[in-house]
């Protein structure tokens, strides 16, 4: 074995680094009781699927204790399972069946804000000197920082005649890490979790746990929107409230908190450039493992797209980092709106997520191509519509903003029955897209080449050839327009794969070996030369002595 191939093995051994993440929602994945609010037992009995499916962890989103205003994002007790979601048996069951299955579960810690129907802010908000008056940032006069939501995050409380910060919205207060009583209280639930089994966390608004110290004001900025590489926004650079030198050590505290347990997984949802973001991760593996790659929920479907941004990536986050690849989630709209809802498209999509060398992170529904609804702002659950109910919503689709996100959290469709299968109650909490009788599981298990079946066989490759998992990224030049191609190498073990970004099918000579993919069935290898259809894909094997 050579030195270089050694380094490889050795490099990205984490389990963490090698795994394909899918994201649960649980409030719409599926409904155990008939309340039509998707449960952990809904979770419980469609692990089977998720397990034959082909996915190794799953990332599930906030199910404790909560006022449920931002369904869920809002906590008030971190070791309470909210009863819409179940009991905390059920919760520990979770956890059993899914490492019975040889999978691992991640959970969604919120951090940086609790609810302000915690007891912590209950108490601190109710005078100036009690036991938790300093768990969170209180001053008698705002500066000027600006919420990530827009307008000023400073709430007046009469009870202490003071003003709170909170960096979401005016019911998540933000907690005071610097109390080194609120970080060990954090730092004990982390540990609740751990101690309970789970695998690690992905870690909500991570960039904004520390603020200035100083409260110094943040710098004007001509930037109105913020966005995923550059969170100023609203005409302030947010200097002061993200992405302190603080929070990129309680990263590495974090870490050494998780280590008690063995290797967990830490994946943070932090906005900023690369070198913002590589802060938060090390070098040698003390901080977090990993951290979304937000920019490419932008992604613009083109071979040059893909071919600038896997380069960039490559460039940015060499191996020991390994970049997250993702292209939908809670918070976004669905990755299937950017092209158009063509499935063939998403086919290649996610043949591209689930063979760069990356963790790739699939939203619920996204398997099947799920679409994004349409919802009026005023009847919304979510509450940031609430906020921006007095603009228009043509302003927010030209800028491209996701405001309702009801919209992306309909209910999964599962079959062609009342409510797509997710629920046997009367009304589902979110109405089921109209589409389900088309899109849904039941149907695209049995069409030999739907979108399911393709993700389905890409992880099967996945999980079989450490080449994917492990090995490295080289793009290859020359091909023709519009055709994307990379290899993977792991020690003297190479793959070929090329993706063609048009719907015009392409010819072009190349000496490969066996094929183990193809998109569609039109796709080949013939004669020293490869012939992808419109939208195919090939991966191939090369076979060097
Ligand atoms: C980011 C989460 O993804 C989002 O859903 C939530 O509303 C905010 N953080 C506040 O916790």
């Amino acid at each position: 074995m050579t030195a270089a191939c050694f380094l490889t093995i050795h490099m990205t051994n984490n389990w963490y680094h090698k795994t394909t993440i899918y994201q649960i929602y649980p409030r719409s994945f599926h409904d155990s009781n008939e309340d039509g609010i998707g449960d952990l037992k809904g979770i419980l009995q469609k692990l089977d699927y998720l397990q034959e499916l082909g996915f190794e962890t799953l990332w599930i989103s906030p199910f404790f204790s909560s006022p449920q205003i931002d369904l869920g994002y809002d906590i008030s007790n971190y070791t309470e399972i909210a009863p819409e979601y179940g009991t905390m048996d059920d919760s520990l069951q979770l956890i059993d069946e899914v490492h019975r299955r040889g999978m691992k579960i991640v959970l969604d810690m919120v951090m940086n804000h609790t609810s302000a129907e915690h007891p912590w802010f209950i108490e601190s908000r109710s005078s100036r000197n009690n036991s938790k008056a300093d768990w969170y940032l209180w001053r008698d006069k705002p500066n000027n920082w600006k919420s990530m939501t827009g307008g000023s995050g400073w709430h007046y409380a009469k009870e202490r005649d003071q003003y709170y910060w909170s960096s979401f919205l005016p019911f998540q207060p933000d907690l005071n890490y610097r109390n080194p009583d609120v970080k060990k209280s954090m730092l004990d639930i982390v540990r609740f979790w751990l101690g309970k089994g789970v695998d690690g966390f992905r870690l909500d608004i991570f960039n904004v746990i520390y603020k200035d110290a100083g409260f110094r004001n943040n710098p004007f900025s001509p930037k109105l929107i913020p966005s995923e590489e550059d969170p100023s926004g609203f005409f302030q650079e947010a200097k002061y409230t993200m992405n302190q030198p603080e929070s990129f050590s309680f990263a590495k505290e974090l870490k050494s908190v998780c280590n008690e347990f063995g290797e967990k997984i830490l994946l943070g949802e932090i906005q900023g450039n690369t070198e913002l973001i590589k802060n938060y991760m090390t070098q040698n593996g003390d901080g977090l493992g990993l951290v979304f790659n937000f920019e490419m929920l932008n992604f613009i479907f083109t071979a040059r797209y893909f071919s600038d941004l896997i380069k960039k990536i490559e460039r940015d986050f060499p191996d020991p980092l390994m970049p997250v690849y993702v292209f939908s989630n809670h918070d976004r709209r669905r990755s299937i709106h950017r092209i158009g809802e063509d499935l063939q498209k998403a086919k290649l999509l996610h043949t591209l997520q689930l063979t760069v060398r990356g963790v790739p992170c699939m939203y619920y529904g996204e398997e099947i191509g799920m679409t994004d609804s349409k919802f009026p702002f005023g009847s919304a659950f979510d509450p940031i519509p609430h906020k921006f109910k007095y603009i228009p919503r043509f302003f927010f689709d030209l800028i491209g903003l996701t405001i309702n996100r009801d919209e992306v959290r309909t209910p999964m469709q599962w079959d062609t029955s009342q409510n797509a299968g997710f629920s046997s109650a009367e009304q589902a909490w979110l109405p089921v897209h109209n589409n389900f009788k088309t899109i849904n599981v039941e149907k695209e298990h049995q069409e030999t080449r739907s979108l399911l079946n393709t993700i389905r066989a890409l992880l099967k490759i996945r999980k079989e050839e450490i080449i994917l998992q492990e090995g490295s990224l080289e793009c290859i030049e020359g091909l023709p327009i519009g055709v994307l191609g990379y290899s993977r190498t792991f020690g003297k073990m190479k793959l070929l794969i090329l993706l063609n970004f048009d719907k015009q099918s392409k010819e072009f000579p190349l000496d490969v070996s066996e094929c183990i993919f193809k998109l569609n069935a039109e796709d080949e290898i013939k004669n020293k030369a490869i012939r992808l259809n419109g939208f195919g894909a090939i991966i191939a094997r090369i076979t060097s002595d």
